[in-house]
């Protein structure tokens, strides 16, 4: 399969670099075909604004979407926009490697989604979660962050981090794009802990990939739970 992943990380000797090249060596390995966008090696610009649209459908008043649809349509993206997305479309898989800032995901990765997941394309209209318009790719995060294990879930202090947390990315982005969302990979309290134990964890990631079809998956709304406006059906609604 193809294997396209997105890395955020500005730092060659971090860990999170050594996570995303632990993924890229053991789908490798495996015999996929791999690439690599490295968004702070290449100067990715993350901000969402009217420089991205060659021409306008409203040059008065700028809805962003409205101007991804019809930009894309008419061949008028801007340049760097069409080269994230072209391997996202032929990509199988997506891999998307950072560090969690400020429970999400790194600013460059942020307007990494905002600009490159084209409404018209990736999602639109009722085309979302499952019929969205990634619908048959399967998606996977690495991600490190300061916070110790025992800070999350249910009783933990900030909550449950896959659902509760980072909803936002695995539901409300990666789902809603129609990808199949495998359950991520966490790297715990990465600043504070032995480099016996980054070895450890690293470890456990390339067995991870290696066995990438066992992963659960997360769950996403199931469509058939509500109507053409995606309200919910009456045996739902209470
Ligand atoms: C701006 C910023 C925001 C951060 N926000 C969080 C956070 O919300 N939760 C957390 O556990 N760690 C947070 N961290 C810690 C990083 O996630 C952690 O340092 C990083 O994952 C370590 O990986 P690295 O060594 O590869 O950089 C933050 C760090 C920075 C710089």
């Amino acid at each position: 399969m193809k294997v396209h992943i997105v890395h955020a990380h500005s730092e060659g000797d971090s860990f999170v670099n050594a996570m995303k090249t632990v993924i890229a060596d053991q789908f490798a390995a495996d015999g996929h075909e791999v690439s690599l966008s490295d968004l702070y090696a290449k100067g990715f610009n993350p901000v969402a604004s009217p420089a991205d649209f060659g021409d306008r459908r409203d040059p008065g008043r700028l809805v962003y979407t409205l101007e991804q649809r019809h930009n894309y349509q008419g061949g008028t993206l801007a340049a760097d926009i069409v080269a994230e997305l072209e391997p996202v479309l032929a990509a199988d898989m997506l891999v998307f490697t950072f560090p969690i800032y400020w429970f999400g995901a790194p600013a460059i990765l942020k307007g990494w989604f905002d600009r490159v997941l084209l409404s018209g394309v990736c999602y639109g209209g009722k085309r979302v979660y499952g019929q969205g318009g990634l619908a048959g790719k399967r998606s996977f995060a690495a991600m490190s962050l300061g916070g110790r294990h025992d800070m999350f879930g249910e009783r933990g202090l900030h909550g449950e981090l896959v659902q509760g947390m980072m909803r936002h990315l695995f539901q409300g982005t990666l789902g809603y794009v129609g990808t199949t969302v495998l359950d991520p990979f966490i790297g715990f309290n990465v600043p504070y802990i032995s480099l016996e134990a980054r070895t450890a964890l690293l470890e456990e990631l390339r067995r991870t990939v290696a066995d990438i079809d066992r992963r659960p998956v997360l769950p996403v709304p199931d469509l058939n739970r509500f109507d053409d406006r995606f309200a919910p059906l009456p045996e739902n609604a209470a």
